[in-house]
């Protein structure tokens, strides 16, 4: 079993994808532990974004991030760090296959809907920013 965090980004909750992405992790057979929606303050947005920091897209993407409300979870499941990945799709939009939430619903590469964490050592870092 793992845990893993899940955040539907400013874009994703503007677009009114919550219950969709919710529903297909349930579907899947994931198990929503928690889920808050929130503002993210700019400190909590550069802490889970810490390994971007100096990289061109970090301003950016820290006020993308802080722009509006936020759903963030904490998702739970056999392999579910892995598993939300690939149901996330490749960062660039362009590059996600259909089917996955970023391959049905963004095009951008900069406001691309949803994030989830990237591995086990990242998931609890994540996790233990919010919850
Ligand atoms: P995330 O952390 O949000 O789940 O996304 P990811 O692992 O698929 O991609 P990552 O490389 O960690 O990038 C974090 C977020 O920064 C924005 N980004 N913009 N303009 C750009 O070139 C660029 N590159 C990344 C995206 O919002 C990306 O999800
Ligand atoms: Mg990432």
């Amino acid at each position: 079993m793992e845990r893993t965090f899940v955040m539907i980004k400013p874009d994703g909750v503007k677009k009114g994808l919550v219950g969709e992405i919710v529903s297909r992790f349930e579907k899947r057979g994931l198990e929503i532990e928690k889920l808050v929606k929130k503002e993210l303050s700019r400190e909590e947005a550069e802490k889970l974004y810490s390994i971007h920091q100096g990289k061109p897209f970090f301003n950016d993407l820290v006020e993308y991030v802080t722009s509006g409300p936020v759903v963030i979870m904490v998702v739970s499941g056999n392999s579910a760090i892995s598993i939300v990945r690939k149901m996330l799709g490749a960062t660039n939009p362009a590059e996600a296959e259909p089917g996955t939430i970023r391959g049905d619903f963004a095009t951008d590469i900069s406001e691309n809907i949803i994030h989830g964490s990237d591995s086990e050592e990242t998931a609890i870092r994540e996790i233990s920013i919010f919850f």
